[in-house]
């Protein structure tokens, strides 16, 4: 996601832009921008890769951009890495002079490769790597043929597939800015001789509290004082302005008390975008990170290496993918791996996990990997980031920036792209035929809503927290890829609230930690996985026995499992190679709430960074 913002009024436009673009940094944060057209109607744009303040000290503060009208932007980079060319605002011209149309945009266009070709049929040249060059084109295109913003806008929004929030100076209209939306956020404020666009309200809730919400497939005609709103045929819509009663600091986390929740729920959302960046059209494609199905065909075995939450990735990733595709896959601690002198077959795809793409640990497991000879793929969040420069293959996912210290939309979206190599494996190497491949995917596309109906439960779990708030001890168990979730679980439970816990494989208690289970201990159990459900209840009645108090997390239908746990949160049925996708959801609430009724730090917990760049 990035932040965009726009001004037009009686007072300087570069250091209003630049003051709403710090409020959005969190949006994104790896290069900015700035469009001015000063008085005499001449465009200028100033751009930085890199944070804010560079952009700022460029610009000085904006003293250095005359002009009572303009747009701004910080980008986190999708399409393109993070860079000048790549950063907006983008021109449809050879310079910002001469350009009819100047554009920035937040959101994912899906089909920009074939927009771009079309393009490019008819003369446009292209400098930088980004599908929002392709957007600015193709209005100008359309703007070209009809000399009409609110018909070269329409076209282009009928053409365009995917989330786009988009604003643009046209050469030919000097006191107007333009915007069209679709799926990303955009708000608009219309003083008495001012008016402002943004992503977010913290852009602009110093200026004015009542905003307009623009709708999906709007445009808007932004003037000093006014605004005008058209729907995608062109005709004008009338739209009445909301109050917004939040604070700045509430308002920068879209009204969420912390960013760690905000993240929470943002994970359909990270779901949806980044199973959309990697199937088209039904199947998986690959063919950006340059895995091909020969390469696919030769991989003798998997070795996946990965730090804290991106390694329970990894152990989740390893029991689906030995299932699916039947490739021998073995996980380790990046932190052990560079320094245990790995013995790594031949053909060996080494697959490093990662959200920030910075992790010392897994940096230097990357290169160890490499060292070996061995072919690698990074899974990241972040474009550019050190190991996406010497990973051979990269995938990414589209989880947008991850603010909470704890991670948990990265975690699943990383998740995701572990699911989306299994199915592709297994079809390439004819473990599955086309049948079930259609199958995973069609179960894949349940997650987005599966876990949104998960949220919508929240209050039981918070609930459940306020019970439990003052536990000194818990322990999560499972079997399988269960176990795998129990490990996040805990982490969660850890890094957010302080609470000492375990997560042990269920059928590991038993040789030793089950000593530890006295009157009222808290344990949780998740039983997604069928033919291992009786294992793990068998597990927790030994507990419970022992005085133990049970949190089950089951898959829907199993109702047994409240005769014996005090406890349950059930989980949509969807295929169990992706439900502990859905599992983890109440055990990020449930850190996340214990952690708050504790009154603790959540999106800063002590002693952590969000990325650990030093050994
Ligand atoms: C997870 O909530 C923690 N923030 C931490 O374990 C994290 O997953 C780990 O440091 C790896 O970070 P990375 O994904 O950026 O490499």
């Amino acid at each position: 996601m990035c932040g965009i913002v726009g001004y037009i009024g009686d007072k300087q436009a570069a250091p209003i832009l630049l003051d709403a673009l710090e409020r959005l940094e969190y949006r994104g944060y790896d290069s900015a921008g700035l469009a001015v057209r000063n008085d005499e109607g001449i465009a200028t744009v100033v751009k930085a890769k890199g944070r804010l303040k560079i952009l700022y000290e460029k610009v000085d503060g904006g003293r250095t951009l005359k002009g009572h009208i303009g747009i701004g932007h910080t980008r986190w980079a999708t399409h393109g890495e993070p860079s000048e060319a790549n950063a907006h605002p983008h021109i449809s011209g050879s310079s910002s002079e001469d350009s009819l149309v100047v554009g920035v945009h937040n959101g994912i266009i899906e089909n920009y490769v074939e927009l771009k070709e079309k393009l490019v049929k008819n003369g446009y040249e292209f400098y930088s790597q980004t599908d929002t060059e392709v957007a600015v084109k193709l209005v100008d295109f359309y703007y070209s043929k009809f000399k009409s913003p609110t018909k070269a806008l329409s076209k282009a929004m009928m053409r365009i597939r995917g989330s786009y929030s988009l604003a643009f100076l046209f050469k030919d209209h000097q006191e107007q800015i333009w915007t069209a939306k679709k799926d990303a956020p955009m708000i608009i404020g219309v003083t008495k001789d001012e008016a402002f666009i943004a992503s977010d309200v913290p852009a602009i809730l110093k200026y004015t509290q009542d905003i307009y919400q623009i709708g999906n497939c709007e445009m808007a005609c932004v003037e000093a004082g006014n605004v005008h709103f058209y729907n995608i045929d062109e005709e004008e819509i009338v739209k009445d302005t909301e109050h917004i009663t939040w604070d700045l600091d509430a308002a920068e986390r879209g009204g969420y008390e912390h960013f760690m929740i905000k993240e929470i729920h943002e994970q359909p959302k990270a779901l949806k975008d980044t199973y959309n960046s990697l199937v088209k059209d039904g199947s998986i494609n690959l063919a950006k990170s340059g895995l091909t199905p020969d390469i696919i065909k030769g991989i003798s075995e998997i070795r996946i290496v990965a730090c804290g939450s991106a390694w329970h990735v990894g152990m989740v990733a390893k029991y689906v993918i030995e299932d699916m595709a039947k490739i021998a896959v073995q996980v380790d601690l990046a932190s052990e791996f560079r320094y245990h002198c790995p013995v790594i077959k031949k053909d060996t795809l080494a697959i490093v996990i990662s959200q920030s793409g910075e992790t010392a640990d897994s940096l230097a497991a990357l290169r160890e990997a490499k060292s070996k000879g061995v072919r690698t793929l990074a899974i990241l969040n972040v474009l550019g980031s050190s190991i996406s420069r010497e990973a051979d293959h990269v995938l990414y996912t589209l989880a947008g920036p991850e603010i909470a210290v704890a991670t948990t939309k990265a975690y699943s979206a990383q998740m995701l792209i572990c699911y989306l190599l299994s199915i592709e494996f297994a079809f390439v190497r004819s473990e599955i035929d086309s049948a079930k491949y259609q199958y995973y995917l069609q179960q894949l596309e349940l997650l987005p809503s599966s876990v949104a109906s998960i949220l919508e439960d929240k209050e039981r779990i918070q609930w459940f927290a306020s019970k439990f708030s003052t536990i000194h001890d818990a322990f999560f168990i499972g079997r399988g890829i269960d176990y795998a979730i129990a490990l996040e679980g805990s982490l969660k439970m850890k890094e957010v609230s302080y609470v000492h816990s375990e997560a042990y494989a269920a059928g590991e208690l038993k040789h030793g930690t089950i000593s530890l289970i006295e009157d009222g201990t808290l344990l949780i159990g998740i039983l997604t996985q069928n033919r291992l459900f009786e294992k793990t209840v068998s597990n927790m009645v030994e507990c419970k026995s022992r005085g133990a108090y049970l949190f089950a997390i089951a898959a829907a239908g199993h109702y047994n499992i409240e005769d014996i746990a005090d406890f349950t949160i059930y989980m949509p049925n969807i295929d169990e190679h992706f439900i502990g996708s859905l599992a983890v959801i109440p055990l990020q609430l449930f850190g996340y709430y214990t952690s708050v009724i504790r009154g603790l730090d959540v999106d800063k917990p002590r002693n952590l960074a969000k990325s650990v760049t030093v050994e």
